[in-house]
């Protein structure tokens, strides 16, 4: 059993860091005029991430306590009980390791879990989708009529489709023009319709990625899938209409990604064509697992093998820098000083990589399934606000949405900036010089101009003086100026190399376990959307047509369905 969580509140450093809040005054434009060694002194590296956290609102001092209060709730203490296995999962009674999904081929000692050799299985079934991803890509594996795959689907949900979609998105540089994957996760029937319409089905795969194997959408969908391949194929004349033909179909175009092996036979997928992970992989977490079968295809096994020795060189970061430079504790600590003393109540996170568009969407169930709690790992209700709202669009895009109330309202939104110095596509405007918007300024040199000038007029803004000083009338001189003292984190990475984007994700599941560690919460459950199924399920005999299900409902429900009832085409 995981020891007891040490409430923060009751810390010498919570006191000291509430009485520092007191007589706090966040001035980034003069801390910087007074200090030409704060950018370099709060800039920190972990992996290939170079991480400039000098435009945050906090001094040293605040630093300092915030580092002191980790020590204080004993996070070195919980960052070795994960890596180590215990079960710090405690609702679920589970060790939490998806760390060990990327721990390097041969490290010694082994881990050994629970009487589990970890590392041993973890690579055979690494080898074991490796292979398949391999015979995929070669064209060795085929469809029931022999033809090689070129599209694959996956079909599953939450942690089950996010960290796949968004890897995916990021690493498309890397992919093959004949090799495709796609996407299927809502329960919409929209979702399967569309994104089969134009596939053909001998050449289609199906990865059936759940878990449980027991997600209603999921298997919904995946039933969906079914029925679309055998209706198909048997349209096109390539199969017979008869049980032996379907299943040979089956067995030839669905694999599966589970847990739980006897489900998916059950479903009729050979448990041969099945790839594995372990209860001790929360579904946000599980990326890394065999959850990521769709991108070993779509990119190849070494890369898929980069992207897990990117989460290793943060993993090691984490377990063994001081936390003075380590950087997810550093960012999740800052982060608890904005939620609990500066009264922010989301976070932004915004990347400069379209490639990267689909992070913050990832972000928002790693971070807020995770975080999104009342109580604490023994039960007792938490004495402090928790998880904030994540959220965030590709810069520049943003930046001509919803930036006005980032640099102008009256919210604190701590930000992060992501971005790379290399582009993925380096191409030119068309002129020859590259000089059509901005003297001496490349397509991509502009858009990190937009990058670096975003974080900076949000830390520095502008004053009256300076609004008037460019001729403003007077009137209209309030409206324009800007207050600065806009929070932001810069990250800034060489590329996004597979090992990067890595790098990236291990960065935010580690801060997201050391927000949950201060404020004693098991980041590892997700009770809180068992309610929403269990309904979805009782109420849908009542929108089917049963009356007496229906007079069960709130007048509320009752009405809504009624009006489902009488309007459905
Ligand atoms: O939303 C709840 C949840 O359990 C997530 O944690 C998980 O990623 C998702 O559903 C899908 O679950 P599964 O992979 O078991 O289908």
């Amino acid at each position: 059993m995981t020891s007891s969580p040490v409430d923060p509140t009751t810390t010498t450093s919570w006191g000291d860091l509430y009485a520092h809040y007191q007589e706090f005054r966040g001035d980034l434009r003069a801390w910087f005029a007074a200090d030409p060694g704060r950018a370099e002194r709060m800039t920190h590296v972990a992996g290939d991430l170079h991480v400039d956290l000098s435009k945050n609102l906090a001094t040293d001092e605040t630093l300092g306590l915030l580092v002191r209060l980790a020590q204080e709730v004993r996070l070195p203490e919980r960052i070795e009980a994960m890596f180590t296995g215990e079960h710090i999962n405690a609702t679920e009674d589970r060790a939490v390791l998806h760390t060990a999904l990327r721990r390097a081929p041969g490290t010694q000692p082994p881990l050994v879990v629970d009487g589990q050799d970890v590392d041993a299985d973890v690579q055979s079934e690494l080898d074991k989708l490796s292979a398949f991803a391999d015979q995929v890509r070669d064209g060795s594996w085929t469809g029931v009529t022999g033809k090689p795959v070129r599209t694959v689907v996956n079909i599953g949900i939450g942690g089950s489709d996010l960290g796949p979609v968004m890897v995916y998105e990021a690493l498309k540089p890397y992919g093959r023009p004949d090799l495709e994957v796609r996407f299927v996760s809502n329960i919409d029937p929209t979702d399967v319709a569309q994104k089969t319409a134009d596939l053909d089905p001998e050449t289609t795969l199906f990865i059936v990625a759940s878990k449980t194997f027991g997600t209603l959408e999921t298997l919904t969908n995946a039933r969906l899938a079914r029925a679309w391949l055998w209706e198909r194929l048997i349209a096109a004349g390539v199969i017979e209409d008869d049980p032996d033909a379907k299943q040979a179909a089956v067995k030839a175009h669905f694999v599966a990604v589970s847990t739980a092996l006897d489900k998916v036979a059950d479903f009729g997928i050979d448990p041969a064509n099945a790839f594995g992970f372990w209860d001790w992989v929360g579904g946000r977490y599980s990326v890394d697992s065999a959850i990521g079968t769709s991108l070993a295809i779509a990119f190849g096994p070494a890369v898929f093998r980069d992207l897990l020795a990117g989460f290793r060189a943060v993993d090691e970061h984490f377990r063994s820098a001081p936390f003075e430079a380590n950087v997810p504790v550093l960012m999740g600590m800052l982060n608890v000083w904005y939620v609990n003393f500066l009264g922010a109540h989301t976070h932004a996170v915004l990347p400069y990589a379209q490639q990267l568009h689909r992070f913050p969407a990832y972000l928002q169930q790693l971070t807020m399934e995770s975080n999104g709690k009342s109580v604490r790992w023994d039960g007792s209700p938490v004495t402090t606000q928790t998880g904030e709202v994540f959220w965030g669009e590709p810069g520049t895009n943003g930046q001509h949405a919803f930036y006005q109330l980032i640099h102008q309202g009256t919210r604190l939104i701590p930000a992060d900036f992501i971005a790379l110095a290399t582009p993925a596509y380096p191409l030119t405007d068309g002129t020859g010089d590259g000089k059509a918007v901005a003297a001496g300024a490349d397509v991509h040199e502009l858009f990190l101009a937009n990058f670096f000038a975003q974080t900076k007029a949000l830390a520095f803004g502008k004053t009256a003086d300076e609004v008037r000083a460019e001729g403003t009338p007077e009137e209209i001189v309030p409206a324009r100026v800007f207050s600065g003292n806009r929070p932001t984190t810069s990250i800034i990475a060489p590329a996004l190399t597979p090992s990067v984007l890595g790098q990236l994700v291990a960065l935010y599941e580690h801060i997201t376990f050391v927000q949950g560690v201060v404020w004693g919460i098991d980041s590892f459950d997700q009770w809180g959307v068992e309610l929403g199924k269990k309904l979805a399920l009782e109420v849908a005999p009542a929108v089917s047509g049963d009356d007496a299900a229906l007079a069960a409902q709130d007048s509320s429900t009752q009405a809504l369905i009624r009006y489902y009832r009488e309007h459905r085409a």
